[in-house]
């Protein structure tokens, strides 16, 4: 599915990342944890395309991503990646429902198949009764699970998540793991998750440890 070889990155005079390797598979639930400052979201982004590495490669379903150029980066990303964070970057003076629409109509999906996805997806979230809210008219749990389903509206390859139950209540947080794990059952969806939460890790197929800017044993 995805697969990062060598990659390294440095800011300023800090090496960041000292020759990463990871391969996830499709469908698997894989997690990310680690002190703070260990990388960890660097890792995600460079992953994710959002940030380049110094050196190294991403390949995705046998795409090289790094080299692409940035449009068609983003047309990638569109496409294939969907992305969850710690706080949910939802826009403000659009519904719950728009915010889910607004990743398909840009991929150029017609506007009444986006909308049928996104209501799909919503009421499968528990959201039915909740289409036009505003960000600021919802719990954050249920934020966080209108930004799951906007990450979910192009069927991405991949999803990935960094920190998502940071900003969480524990009944919050768990209902969110179990909406990961019920994905991965339904659609075997692949998840990549940064967390500091060690029931979500411990639940996860696998736990990758980051230290210093390397994956290591434990
Ligand atoms: N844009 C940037 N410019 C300079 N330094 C950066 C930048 N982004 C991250 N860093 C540094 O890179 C290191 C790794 O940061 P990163 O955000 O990947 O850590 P993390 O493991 O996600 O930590 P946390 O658990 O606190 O989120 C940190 O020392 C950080 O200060
Ligand atoms: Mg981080």
């Amino acid at each position: 599915m995805i697969t990062g070889k060598n990659i390294q990155k440095r800011f300023g005079t800090v090496q960041v990342l000292k020759n990463v390797d990871i391969t996830i598979r499709k469908g698997e639930v894989v997690a990310i944890v680690g002190p703070s400052g260990s990388g960890k979201s660097t890792l995600l982004h460079i992953l994710g395309t959002l940030d380049k590495p110094d050196s190294g490669s991403v390949e995705m379903n046998s795409t090289t991503l790094t080299g692409l150029s940035p449009k068609k980066l983003a047309q990638f990303r569109n496409k294939h990646i969907g992305f969850v964070f710690q706080f949910h970057h939802l826009l403000p003076e659009f519904s719950a429902l728009e915010n889910v629409c607004i990743p398909g109509w840009l991929a150029g999906t017609k506007k009444a198949a986006v909308e049928a996805r996104a209501k799909e997806l919503l009421q499968m979230l528990g959201l039915s009764h909740r289409l036009e809210n505003k960000p600021n008219q919802l719990s954050g749990g249920e934020q966080q699970r209108v930004a799951v389903a906007r990450a979910l509206i192009n069927n991405p390859d991949i999803v990935f998540a960094d920190e998502p139950t940071g900003n969480l209540d524990s009944a919050n947080a768990q209902d969110l793991h179990d909406l990961f794990f019920d994905l991965r059952k339904k659609f075997n969806q692949t998840f990549l998750i940064v967390t500091h939460n060690e029931e979500l890790a411990k639940q996860s197929d696998r736990v990758l440890h980051m230290r210093d800017g390397a994956i290591v044993e434990n």
